[in-house]
């Protein structure tokens, strides 16, 4: 794999803590998280992976990785504040001095509550607020960043946060999702124009499959093409559109949005865990809802109350999640055919599994090996069939805080314990160090 970039990822609320410090604003997150009875056990980010205050010893792990790029996130709400964008510079500088490329991501959910109060992604106004904060992050930051992300899974903004509650800020509302999806799709072209370098976005594309494909068509409209449609092609999808007519005339979406929408994007940023398996509901037996977003009884399906999702075969990985490598491949190509001028980077995979550190220090997280090693394979495939993937971002550099499931869930490939804050490399770390040591990157 030559000319590739290697990189982990991480998100500033998942991993910085210090929520109270230096002029932050309470997030949705904030909000959430201490709301009784929304994350398990009673989790918050409050110290999450005290980043904030241990990112040189964190850059010192990437650097001892060999990575070649870091993708981590701004936090909007503690952007307010001088002190706060200091934070990120001296971050931004100091990958630099070690050779490893500032990939950073505007939004990864963590909007101020002060504008989910006046609204929040259901406000047209959002969007603006965040072409300016998109234009004050980049005029601060310039071109020392490789490469600016809008957005990391609007999907999971709109459906999850306010389709069926799982995220914040927990609406329940299916108008709401789809205006919300309007809105961060407006924000990211409109934020596209004002960013200084390269930009991208990150989706969470789901590689939707079934026999009934009309099935399929119907989940991957309100799955994947409400984003690839607007900002790729300028346009929301006709069957999207007319599927979601009994909920909603789309009449927030104002002439000229679509083409504000579509912005010239450097590539495009992909997450996979798992391949969705759907069908179409016959209305008589128990509906199937095995879409692995969580209990809620609110779906964040929009319009899709008459499809099924099926639990698909394991081995699973601990979130509950089927560990089926070939979706990435087809995803992959379909992108290729689909987007052909548009390469591909892989921003988001990995797995959680239930690791403990053992009496001698290690953490033997074979199945996390395994799992990783399966999806880079499936990345070689597609790049043998002519997918233009430029790199590839382990999810994630260290545990964290994984939402509504908090600390419950490890994503790392480094160890953390929250008591201590201790970082441990786990099996994966030396073994992905070795994967990109024997593979030159590119420039
Ligand atoms: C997607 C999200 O971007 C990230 O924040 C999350 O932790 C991982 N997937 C795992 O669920």
């Amino acid at each position: 794999m030559n000319d590739f970039v290697w990189g982990a990822a991480t998100a500033a609320y998942q991993i910085e803590g210090a929520a109270r410090e230096d002029g932050r604003v309470p997030s949705i997150w904030d909000t959430y998280s201490h709301t009784p009875g929304l994350v398990l056990n009673g989790d918050t980010g409050d110290v999450a992976a005290d980043h904030y205050h241990r990112w040189p010893e964190d850059i010192g792990i990437m650097r001892e990785l060999g990575l070649g790029a870091y993708r981590f996130s701004i936090s909007w709400p503690r952007v307010y504040d001088q002190r706060g964008i200091d934070f990120y510079s001296r971050l931004v500088d100091a990958l630099l001095e070690q050779g490893i490329k500032p990939v950073a991501t505007l939004y990864h959910w963590d909007l101020p509550q002060e504008l989910e109060d006046a609204g929040g992604w259901t406000a047209r106004d959002t969007a603006y607020r965040f072409a300016e904060y998109a234009e004050r992050i980049g005029a601060a930051l310039g071109d020392r960043v490789h490469l600016w992300t809008t957005f990391n899974e609007p999907w999971c903004s709109a459906f999850l946060g306010y389709g069926s509650g799982v995220h914040a800020p927990g609406r329940t509302d299916p108008v709401a999702a789809l205006t919300a999806a309007h809105h961060l799709n407006l924000a990211h072209g409109l934020a596209a124009r004002a960013l200084p370098g390269p930009v991208s976005v990150t989706l969470n594309l789901h590689h939707v499959r079934g026999d009934d494909a009309d099935a399929v068509r119907q989940v991957d409209a309100v799955a994947n093409r409400v984003f690839l449609g607007p900002m790729l092609e300028g346009a929301y999808p006709a069957d999207l559109l007319e599927d979601t007519r009994g909920i909603t005339d789309w009449s927030f979406v104002q002439d000229g949005d679509e083409a504000t929408c579509q912005a010239p994007l450097e590539m495009l940023e992909v997450n996979y865990y798992a391949p969705t398996l759907v069908r179409r509901w016959d209305g008589v037996s128990p509906r199937a809802t095995a879409d692995g977003h969580g209990n809620s009884t609110a779906s964040p399906w929009v319009g899709c109350d008459d499809i099924e999702f099926l639990q698909q075969p394991g081995p699973y990985t601990a979130m509950g999640w089927p560990i089926d490598a070939t979706g990435l491949t087809e995803l992959l190509l379909r992108l290729h055919r689909e987007y052909p001028g548009v390469p591909l980077v892989i921003t988001e995979n990995g797995a959680a599994f239930d690791d403990r550190v053992d009496p001698d220090g290690r953490v033997r997280d074979q199945r996390r090996i395994e799992y990783l090693r399966d999806h880079l394979s499936a990345v070689e495939r597609a790049r043998d069939e002519g997918a233009d993937v430029r790199g590839y971002f382990v999810w994630s550099l260290l545990d964290n805080f994984e939402w509504a499931y908090g600390y419950s869930k490890r994503f790392g490939i480094v160890h953390v314990d929250y008591a201590t804050q201790k970082r441990t490399w786990k099996d994966s770390a030396h073994w992905y160090q070795d994967v990109v040591a024997r593979f030159p990157q590119g420039p």
